[in-house]
């Protein structure tokens, strides 16, 4: 490589470099402005616009959190952070609108996420694989599976921003844990635990059917580094304690743990 070409690089990167860098700190106090337009005198709509506002600034602070273990580049680690500060950002109209943050019943809030982001522009001052690269993770936030991609980068960062989502998640869905309240758990879903596979949401029919879903998903956690925070912070058995018991339910769990323990002792670099 002659000497003129290699600095030619090294100045693009550090252009991506300042671009990204740049862009996340107009999109936070951008994110400021936008989240304070939704607020609402009406208690029982804004607690839960600020439950989204701590979830959002949550994330965000995780993804810098997993970028710094994970050493990944000061570009990358400034669209993770883009990537964690706009990934819900479909939520604040998707409540107003719906009085609901149920896709299966309003619509799909990574989509309008985009959308909304797309009518903002927020994205245009990157570069076009980093703008694909966050657009991409945001679309498969919330789906049951990441879509089909060749491109390692795509898939890294979908991966990634999924698995931070949901150790969040489970932080705001602890304190509304509570024991079996009857309902059971759905046989096909009692089926899929028990080979650790994923169901589809809009089948959830009963209390308990949510909350096995919650114990799916770590089969759906790739970071060893977040599944080491899941488990620290006793998530899996505060979920485990509160399911009914089930002797076709013992085993999904048995097989669970030997997951999480084999998982948890494979390090991720
Ligand atoms: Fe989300």
């Amino acid at each position: 490589m002659t000497k003129c070409r290699r600095e030619g690089e090294i100045m693009a990167q550090d252009t991506d470099r300042r671009a990204a860098a740049r862009l996340l700190l107009q999109l936070e106090e951008w994110m400021a402005r936008y989240i304070k337009s939704f607020y609402n005198p009406k208690d029982s709509i804004q607690r839960m616009i600020l439950a989204k506002e701590e979830h959002t600034a949550r994330v965000r602070a995780i993804c810098r959190e997993l970028a710094l273990f994970l050493r990944l580049s000061p570009e990358d680690m400034a669209l993770a952070e883009i990537m964690g500060l706009l990934h819900d950002t479909g939520r604040f109209r998707q409540f107003t609108i719906y009085q609901t943050f149920n896709d299966a019943i309003s619509e799909d809030h990574a989509e309008l996420g985009l959308r909304v982001i797309e009518e903002a522009k927020l994205l245009r001052p990157l570069p076009e694989e980093a703008r694909e690269l966050v657009i991409f993770a945001i679309c498969n936030h919330n789906k049951k599976a990441i879509a089909e991609t060749a491109d390692p980068r795509r898939l890294f960062f979908a991966r990634f921003l999924r698995d931070v989502d949901k150790l969040d998640i489970y932080r705001v869905l602890e304190p509304f844990l509570a024991p079996s309240d009857g309902s059971g758990i759905s046989p096909d879903f009692l089926a899929k635990f028990a080979t650790g596979e994923q169901v589809d949401y809009t089948m959830i029919r009963t209390l308990d059917d949510r909350k096995l879903v919650r114990l799916m998903w770590i089969y759906d956690v790739n970071f060893a580094w977040v599944l080491q925070r899941i488990v620290e912070r006793g998530y899996i058995d505060k979920i485990i304690a509160c399911l009914p018991k089930d002797e076709a339910l013992a085993a999904g769990i048995s097989r669970l743990r030997s997951y999480v323990a084999e998982k948890c002792a494979t390090p991720d670099l």
